[in-house]
């Protein structure tokens, strides 16, 4: 191996969220709260970036760009950039884009929050799959857009669409919904969905006249052995399709924000770049750059990495928690698992969070976290060093 994914490295006094802003993300109180271990004592395996560093080629890029010593107005001039990232997807995807279609966010959060009221009218809602990332519910309520569920169907640990709740909710004219957010990889299960699955959900849309926004975020960081399909290579034509994707978390680059927004329709990328054609920061240019091109290696190492984390928690519960149902996820680096046979049956389903870190010190989300249809599971972030996740896995077992 190459890389040191085993290496603990302090987040400590960097203003990390995942550090330093737990108490108010999760907890919602001030920065001073009191809980039952102390701030050193806590292992953080809740939100989802990565205890890894982020790769050295970017990290270098980084550092050549501040030898050049002025840090002014930038934005992507050279072709160079878009080049990069359309080899990638091609590499990875076997999917050719148009780099005409791609828009820079800071993010896939505020790139929701923008898109909803430039995709849909007040009156109009917005379909969603849950259990969900709950930013997805948000980009609606933010912007006073109704928000209604599908919940997705589970059994042994696999999750499906449901497609008759989706067809009938869909087809009912009342409800007026004319968006729907998929998130392909799914968090927080982390399935990937199928070519087949991704086209009849896609069919249903085009057939009703219906915006689709596909947050791929999680698309690099497969399991071995897995591919994802982005849904807008299967349906080239449909316009009303927008797909996100960015570095951010396969590479560790949450604070670089920078993400590609794919709008194909003329109009709608037309109005964002209106609003929010903004300057970039030329540090988060080099680095994109960097990621896209010369980490594959790193991030090859990184899914093994992932893979045998996946495969200790795997053996640990079917040990100690065999009525645990969990399944190794096919992306992301989150464990979802439903703990309804262990839990205490005086834990409040709304509190898991705050359970288990005043009984175990550990810090994660518990299901409610996910908008709905999320009772009874914890998702831990699996992005840590080995040693770290034996800690935590000791810890519940103990709790439990
Ligand atoms: C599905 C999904 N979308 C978006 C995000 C956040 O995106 P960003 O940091 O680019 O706003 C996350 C972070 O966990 C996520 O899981």
């Amino acid at each position: 191996m190459k890389y040191n994914f085993d290496e603990i490295i302090d987040r400590k006094d960097t203003d990390a969220l995942n550090y330093d802003g737990w108490r108010q993300y999760i907890f919602k109180t001030d920065k001073d709260a009191q809980f039952a271990f102390t701030d050193n004592e806590f292992i953080r395996m809740w939100v989802a970036d990565m205890d890894f560093s982020t790769p050295p080629e970017v990290l270098d890029a980084i550092k050549a760009r501040l030898d050049r010593k002025i840090l002014g107005y930038t934005k992507v001039y050279d072709d160079e950039y878009y080049q990069i990232f359309k080899d990638w997807c091609h590499r990875h995807y076997d999917w050719e884009i148009d780099p005409r279609e791609i828009v820079l966010s800071p993010g896939i959060i505020p790139a929701l929050n923008r898109l909803v009221p430039l995709l849909i009218k007040e009156d109009e809602s917005i379909l969603i799959q849950t259990p969900s990332y709950t930013p997805f519910k948000q980009a609606g309520d933010y912007n006073s857009r109704q928000v209604l569920y599908s919940d997705l169907l589970e059994e042994d640990g696999e999750y499906a669409v449901d497609f008759a709740d989706m067809e009938r909710k869909i087809k009912d004219k009342s409800l007026n919904i004319k968006l729907f957010i998929l998130c392909n990889p799914q968090n927080p299960t982390g399935k990937v969905w199928t070519e087949e699955e991704l086209i009849k959900m896609g069919k249903l849309c085009i057939e009703n006249d219906i915006w689709m926004i596909s947050d791929e975020i999680h698309c690099d960081l497969l399991r071995n052995g897995v591919t994802h399909t982005p849904i807008a290579k299967l349906f080239p034509h449909y316009e009303k399709i927008v797909t996100c994707m960015a570095p951010s978390k396969t590479f560790n680059l949450a604070g670089n924000l920078m993400s590609h927004i794919f709008i194909k329709d003329e109009e709608v990328k037309k109005e964002w770049l209106r609003l929010y054609d903004d300057f970039i920061s030329p540090l988060s240019l080099v680095a994109t750059k960097a990621a896209y091109s010369q980490c594959d290696e790193w991030l090859k190492e990184l899914r093994n990495y992932l893979d045998d984390n996946f495969k200790l928690v795997q053996e640990f519960t079917q040990i100690h928690f065999p009525k645990a149902n969990f399944k190794i996820p096919d992306s992301t680096y989150l464990a979802w698992i439903n703990l309804a046979n262990y839990l205490p049956e005086d834990v409040d389903n709304q509190q898991l969070s705050l359970y288990f870190a005043n009984k175990t010190g550990i810090l994660l989300e518990g299901g409610n976290m996910f908008v709905s249809n999320g009772d009874n599971y914890i998702r831990i972030n699996l992005a840590c060093p080995r040693t770290i996740i034996k800690e935590g896995l000791e810890r519940i077992k103990n709790a439990l």
